[in-house]
């Protein structure tokens, strides 16, 4: 039997390419689809939804996960703080996974720059820098402000006291306590994230390149499929594709 799915965000880059990579897997099937102009029908059937849109329509799918008792998978980036408390209270009742990316590789860098970050202290300074394509509307991307929470937390610093998105408008040396974050906006990228880490005479530089948007469909379907399995909670994508060691 297949896993029936629906898709909020259908109409969007990555809902298009979830239609177009379940068409091709036998283990899944599209039971309905929402859009800013259409929302689902109840079904019966549905298994899971996977969720890339907009906060206003996560708004209205996590209403219809939570009446339907339906694991949610969402990649929705650019929450407001409201929203993202509604999800915490919400997987009370359903599982939710919220990741701000699903590709497996990310997750990994993930890891990696917080160990980084932990072995080589603070004579290491730490810059992040991300470029997405010219249509992407929240800035930084979401998976630049996961990487800088998940580096601050490394260094014992609080993340909105250590990020720093402009330095236009301060003329005084970077400090020590610094976790600059820089954007580039442009044609077709489909996420590059660099992490640097600046010492006196060297420098450390992790990056992932996303050269198909296609992974964050594929990424997010193994999460529905693994999601069916797990009690009511926040679980994080890492720990259903990497495993829970070596965080
Ligand atoms: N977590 C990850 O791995 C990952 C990867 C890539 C992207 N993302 C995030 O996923 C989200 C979608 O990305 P995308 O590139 O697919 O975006 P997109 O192509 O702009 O598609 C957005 C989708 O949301 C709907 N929508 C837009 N504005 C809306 C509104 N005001 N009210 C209700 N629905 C609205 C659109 O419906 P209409 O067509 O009817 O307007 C469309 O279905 C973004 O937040 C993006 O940052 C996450």
């Amino acid at each position: 039997m297949s896993l029936g799915i629906l898709v909020s965000g259908a109409s969007g880059t990555i809902g298009q390419s979830l239609i177009e990579e379940v068409g091709a897997d036998s283990r899944f099937a599209i039971l309905g689809t929402a859009t800013s102009e259409r929302f689902f029908e109840p079904d019966l059937n549905a298994d899971a939804i996977i969720d890339f849109s907009h906060p206003r329509l996560l708004e209205r799918t996590l209403d219809y996960a939570l009446r339907h008792r339906l694991p949610l998978v969402t990649g929705t980036t650019g929450l407001p703080g409201l929203l993202d408390e509604r999800l915490q209270e919400a997987a009370r009742s359903i599982a939710i996974c919220q990741a701000a990316n699903f590709s497996i590789g990310l997750n990994l860098m993930l890891r990696l720059a917080a160990e980084s970050a932990r072995a080589l202290g603070d004579d290491f300074d730490i810059e992040v820098l991300e470029m997405h394509h010219r249509r992407k509307i929240d800035s930084p991307s979401g998976t630049a402000l996961a990487l800088a929470r998940s580096l601050a937390c490394a260094r014992g610093l609080v993340t909105h006291e250590a990020l720093v998105h402009d330095r236009s408008r301060h003329r005084i040396p970077r400090s020590r306590g610094e976790l600059g974050v820089g954007v580039l906006r442009g044609g077709d990228v489909a996420g590059e994230h660099t992490v640097y880490f600046l010492g006196e005479g060297e420098r450390l530089e992790l990056t992932h390149r996303a050269t198909d948007r296609r992974i964050f469909a594929r990424g997010a379907l193994l999460a529905a499929l693994r999601l069916q399995d797990q009690s009511p909670g926040l679980v994080e994508f890492s720990d259903l594709v990497l495993g829970q060691t070596a965080k």
